[in-house]
């Protein structure tokens, strides 16, 4: 029976019950083959959800960049480790081999220690999706600085907010980015940004674009220049297994965003393991996960866990639309990529457009196609499968969160049976549960409720950067004893679980977690404004866009109701990011309070879905004429 690499339904069954029956020697055996250790650990698993406190691997010392390249240097020397696809389809791919990645990530890594980054010190991340990206955060890893990327496409106040969480003391960027025909000032969002942060010490910018920049002596250095002189080889920081790898920041339904903070041993233990198995990685295999390392889904499955196994990992940076909507495809031919791994949002985009954008090019090299970032609908399961998989490609659907850091839920291709819109069975030692309103757990196999997991997992977060109490009250307080994952579920008479979306104030438009706190936060801040609240409502594209409702001000009542939706768009837009733009915007007198003062997100989210005849009973509320006035006016 091989427990690393699963091939059969029968072979997952066994190792699936080994896993929680003795979790221990599971977890153990699999560290011990497939890794490299500087000293092995004392214990395996320790945990306490109450408090909560989990470590893995207890004990032990590591590098992850050994497992991700030195280890290659003598079996894989010339694969290639990056594969670099450009914004400009007439720029040529890059093919960076585990040797070269080695060197690069060594070079880097001096002029980090160069720069006085030490062991423990945060560097915060702000660059596009080119090579330098992946290259820094192994380089941070390298020398145990703990990395924290911010996805390029947040607005200088949200990068400003992220810096000065985790007291970075450097910012690595670009002079710029390519995305499609546009460029965007990346060094002007960065230098912005710092008017607010006093602890940044320096900047890094690589030259991407060669735009003019404004370069502050004494603080920002170019990249180039730096690298040309540093040394080939680093010798790597030994880490303890808990030691954390890095921060990602991800909403939260109130407050500030949370820095997920991740743990070493763990996290790249539990990654590899499911690199290896979600997506039957093979050595000459290439494989393509088009999401930004800007987000854990990169972190992940773009860098640390298909390197983790020797494998040849696609970066692309640019976006499926430029030249034109076939851009995927021709990229899937040209590389002959066999894993494609992207979010249900890109694929209803792309299934709107002419087929013949697909059938244009050839993609007989796919074997495994996979979604992660929200649920997938049904029609768009079924044209990924028929036109890009042509029926002979498993798709498997791939529940997990920023905090949980690897694929906790997921078909095994070739292995688990898929079913449209489920993300099926739990992976090897996940031990999900479903809970009731009372918060019990439902025991029967058939069921719905709110998703929890009973046991911990490797690459588990460990706690939010410099909030444990908000940690252990956000995900270890509903119910006792587990951990609450925010997402309620289904699970069918065989078990296979069927995501159904979050049941907080969450929001996931386009796959990307927006928290509503933070968007009316930034509604507010507008002078017309009085009192806001956002909800959801199904769109076509995005999944779930956002409907803004509006009280104004006396001042803003003669106000162009255009211009004031264009101003309210271009606030969240500085303060979080185009990503939050608000999709409609509907000014009302009032909303819907319960006695107690609390906005009636329910009802506005029937109303904004367009399913305003079932209200429910709404005489319990402060205010229950508003209700009509609101229905009369919905966009
Ligand atoms: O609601 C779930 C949804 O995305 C949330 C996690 O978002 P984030 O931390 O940004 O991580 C996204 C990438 C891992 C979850 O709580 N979600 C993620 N994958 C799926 C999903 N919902 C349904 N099906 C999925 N496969």
């Amino acid at each position: 029976m091989s427990q690393y690499h699963i091939k059969s339904l029968e072979e997952y069954f066994q190792v699936y019950h080994k896993s929680v029956k003795d979790p221990e020697t599971f977890w153990a055996e699999i560290a011990e083959e497939h890794f490299v250790w500087r000293k092995p650990w004392d214990k395996v698993l320790e945990w306490d959800f109450t408090k909560p406190e989990v470590t893995w691997f207890q004990g032990a010392q590591l590098n992850i960049t050994e497992n991700c390249l030195d280890r290659h240097l003598k079996t894989r020397p010339n694969k290639t480790a990056i594969l670099f696809e450009p914004n400009d389809p007439k720029e040529e791919a890059q093919h960076i081999s585990y040797k070269q990645l080695h060197e690069r990530v060594c070079q880097y890594a001096n002029v980090l220690k160069d720069m006085g980054v030490q062991k423990g010190d945060r560097v915060c991340i702000y660059l596009p999706m080119i090579p330098e990206l992946a290259i820094s955060v192994l380089a941070c890893a390298r020398i145990g600085a703990i990395h924290s990327v911010v996805f390029a496409g947040f607005s200088s106040t949200a990068l400003a907010t992220r810096i000065n969480d985790c007291d970075c003391k450097m910012v690595i960027t670009s002079d710029g980015s390519f995305r499609g025909n546009k460029t965007i000032d990346l060094k002007g969002i960065v230098d912005e940004a710092l008017q607010q942060c006093d602890g940044v010490e320096t900047v890094l910018v690589a030259q991407r674009i060669h735009s003019e920049v404004n370069m502050k002596k004494g603080r920002d250095y170019w990249l180039h220049i730096l690298l040309d002189l540093a040394y080939k080889d680093c010798v790597p920081a030994i880490m303890e297994a808990e030691d954390p790898l890095f921060i990602l920041y991800t909403s939260g339904s109130t407050g500030s965003p949370k820095g997920m903070v991740h743990s070493t041993a763990g996290y790249m233990v539990y990654t590899a393991y499911t690199f290896k198995n979600v997506f039957n990685y093979e050595e000459n295999d290439v494989f393509w996960c088009t999401a930004d390392i800007g987000w854990i889904t990169g972190h992940s499955y773009i860098v640390y866990g298909p390197l983790c196994n020797g494998a040849t990992t696609v970066m692309f940076e640019g976006v499926p639309t430029y030249p034109d909507w076939g851009r995927f495809w021709q990229i899937v031919e040209k590389h002959k990529v066999n894993q494609f791994y992207t979010a249900p949002t890109a694929i209803r985009a792309l299934a709107k457009e002419n087929l013949d954008y697909v059938k244009k090019y050839d993609l007989s090299s796919l074997k495994v196609l996979g979604t992660v970032g929200e649920p997938i609908n049904e029609e768009a399961w079924h044209w990924y499968d028929d036109h890009v998989g042509k029926g002979n490609c498993p798709i498997v659907d791939t529940w997990w969160q920023t905090e949980t850091g690897g694929i906790l839920i997921s078909p095994i291709p070739f292995v688990t049976p898929t079913i449209p819109t489920y993300a099926t069975l739990p992976l090897p030692g996940i031990q999900p549960c479903l809970m009731d309103d009372e918060g019990n757990e439902i025991k029967k196999t058939k069921a719905q409720g709110r998703l929890c997991m009973k046991y911990p997992w490797p690459s588990m977060a460990r706690t939010i950067w410099g909030n444990h109490e908000r940690y252990r009250n956000t995900y270890f307080s509903a119910f006792r004893n587990h951990y609450f994952t925010g997402d309620g579920a289904l699970r069918d008479s065989t078990g296979n679980y069927r995501i159904t979306g979050r049941v907080d104030d969450v929001i996931i438009v386009s796959g990307h977690n927006l928290g509503t706190a933070p968007i009316e936060d930034a509604i507010n801040e507008h002078p017309a404004v009085a009192e806001s609240a956002i909800v959801g409502f199904p769109h076509d594209v995005k999944g779930t866009a956002l409907y803004g409702f509006v009280i104004l001000k006396e001042t803003g009542a003669g106000r162009d109701q255009n211009n004031l939706r264009k101003e309210i768009n271009q606030l969240i837009t500085d303060r979080i990011g185009p990503i939050a733009k608000l999709d409609k915007i509907q000014f009302t007198p009032g909303l819907p309070k319960t006695r107690s003062g609390k906005i009636m997100r329910r009802i506005l989210r029937k109303i904004a879905s367009g399913d305003a005849e079932n209200l429910g009973d709404i005489s319990t509320l402060l205010n229950p004429e508003v209700v009509k006035e609101i229905k009369e006016h919905t966009l």
